[in-house]
């Protein structure tokens, strides 16, 4: 089943302290979001790349484009404030296509193995997404003190790609634009209207680069993919 991408990055990357939007930061070379960009330019099943950035940035992207041979984007489109406001700046670029995926830029490792079984699961419900489960012991704490240890049993990370027939996700958006609401992902705006989300088991390798410590990670993993 084939599909169209969205992927923000006109985020300002403040908690990396890089001081530049962190898709400009090299690994091995190559900026993070080429890095990302690649996967979908590799995958036959990707029909186009809708790519959100940050206006004052749009000189720089173009001329990565270019540089790194990346065909597929077919356009570029301003974002907003919060990461929502792009992603619906994004969808509103997205022509035509059944199937909608929607990823961060700051992800460059997620596999096009993931990709494929996470577009198989819409099948279904029409929203599913990646997510690992939780491995660190959970506990909810208010003001310093530890309130209950959370059962883990249920509990996942989730990451992107999420991936929705592209009437259900626009709907949603929609929505919470009108009533105001700010959910830290696309699937909460679905959930929200009481629509399933299935969940695809990702991978552990799929980390968004936020923090400086994730540059080291993210060496880490291309290290071993390079020896493989
Ligand atoms: N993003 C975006 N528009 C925004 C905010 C974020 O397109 N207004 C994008 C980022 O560029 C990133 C993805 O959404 O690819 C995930 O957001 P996050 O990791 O929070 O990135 P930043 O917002 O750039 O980082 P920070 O929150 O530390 O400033
Ligand atoms: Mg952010």
């Amino acid at each position: 089943m084939n599909y169209h991408v969205v992927i923000p990055a006109a985020g300002r990357g403040k908690r990396m302290n890089a001081g530049i939007n962190k898709q400009f930061i090299e690994l091995e070379g190559i900026p993070v979001i080429i890095h990302t960009l690649r996967v979908f330019e590799r995958d036959n099943l990707c029909q186009g790349i809708v790519l959100v950035i940050n206006d004052q940035e749009r000189e720089q992207f173009v001329h990565m484009l270019h540089r790194f041979e990346i065909k597929k984007v077919n356009a570029l489109v301003s974002g907003g404030e919060e990461r929502q406001q792009s992603v619906y700046n994004g969808l509103k670029a997205v022509n035509d296509g059944h199937i909608v995926l929607i990823h961060d830029g700051a992800r460059p490792f997620v596999t096009i193995k993931k990709i494929h079984e996470l577009v198989q699961a819409t099948k279904g419900t029409g929203a599913a997404v990646l997510a690992v489960p939780v491995k660190d012991t959970m506990k909810q704490v208010i003001d310093g003190h530890i309130q209950k240890t959370v059962d883990r049993s249920s509990l996942w990370a989730v990451q992107t790609p999420q991936a929705f027939s592209m009437p259900l996700i626009l709907d949603a958006h929609e929505r919470a634009k009108k009533e105001q609401f700010i959910g830290t992902d696309d699937a909460s705006l679905v959930e929200r209207m009481g629509q399933r989300v299935v969940i695809v088991e990702g991978e552990y390798t799929n980390i968004k680069l936020t923090t400086p410590e994730d540059l080291l990670f993210a060496e880490a993993i291309l290290r071993a993919r390079g020896d493989q």
